[in-house]
């Protein structure tokens, strides 16, 4: 895991400086594809129920799951892209959120909020504490400063498959969910909305954006649990 974790985190660094205005997500989509095979890894969400893209590429109000395309970016889109890769059995998956060209500061509020708000979540993925003490932290950290906590998806944990239990929200009282112990790997990532918590699947039953049309940002890392502490696979 640490491999496919590290493998992941390459290819995100690499898309972050690519991500400039005028670059088509379908291009990132694509360096990421080649990337995760020059690597002895594969896409592991290119035929994840169904989906056709390597990454997903989210820009402004798209929360998750936006398809690459031929649109181009332009200076003050906000991209999240997430990735993940298959290598020798095991699963890593991360998520950023990219400022193309200048953006705005109440974006870029939003942006160093979400990143924060994983940060601090991280800090909970300890031997001896709760699940929930992820997902409470999370709320805690975001909505103290104004935005709000998707509730559709959650976080997960990861292995052998993309998506294991436990499940983790990105919100939710403290103290409840399984005892974390050494050697657990979990998928943290909050998905940060500007105004309203409710998203909207678009008919293509995969992008899914707000409801209101605010902003949205989304971080994610793939984490042990060791008796260290919390050990950030995907770290850039
Ligand atoms: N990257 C998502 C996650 O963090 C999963 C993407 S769904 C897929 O769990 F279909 F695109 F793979
Ligand atoms: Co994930």
């Amino acid at each position: 895991m640490r491999v496919s974790s590290r493998i992941v985190a390459e290819i995100l660094l690499l898309l972050n400086d690519l991500a400039q205005p005028g670059v088509t997500t379908l291009d990132l989509n694509d360096f990421a594809d080649a990337e995760a095979v020059r690597r002895g890894s594969k896409s592991a969400f290119k035929g994840y129920s169904g989906y056709k893209y390597a990454l997903c590429c989210s820009i402004n109000d798209q929360v998750i799951h936006g398809l690459p395309s031929k649109r181009r970016l332009v200076s003050g889109d906000i991209l999240s892209v997430d990735f993940g890769v298959l290598k020798d059995g095991y699963y890593g998956d991360a998520a950023l959120t990219i400022p193309v060209g200048t953006i705005s500061d109440s974006a870029r509020r939003l942006l160093s909020v979400t990143k924060d708000s994983l940060v601090t979540a991280i800090e909970y993925a300890r031997p001896g504490n709760r699940l929930s003490d992820i997902s409470n932290a999370v709320q805690v950290y975001v909505e103290s400063r104004g935005y709000s906590v998707v509730r559709d998806f959650v976080g997960h944990g990861i292995g052998r498959n993309l998506h294991e239990s436990p499940q983790i929200p990105n919100y939710g009282p403290p103290g409840k969910g399984v005892r974390l112990k050494a050697g657990m790997v979990l998928a943290i990532e909050p998905m940060i909305n500007q105004h309203g918590h409710a998203v909207t699947v678009l008919d293509d039953g995969w992008t899914t954006v707000t409801t209101d049309g605010g902003l949205s940002a989304h971080f994610e890392h793939t984490v042990a649990v060791t008796e260290h502490g919390p050990d950030i696979l995907t770290k850039l």
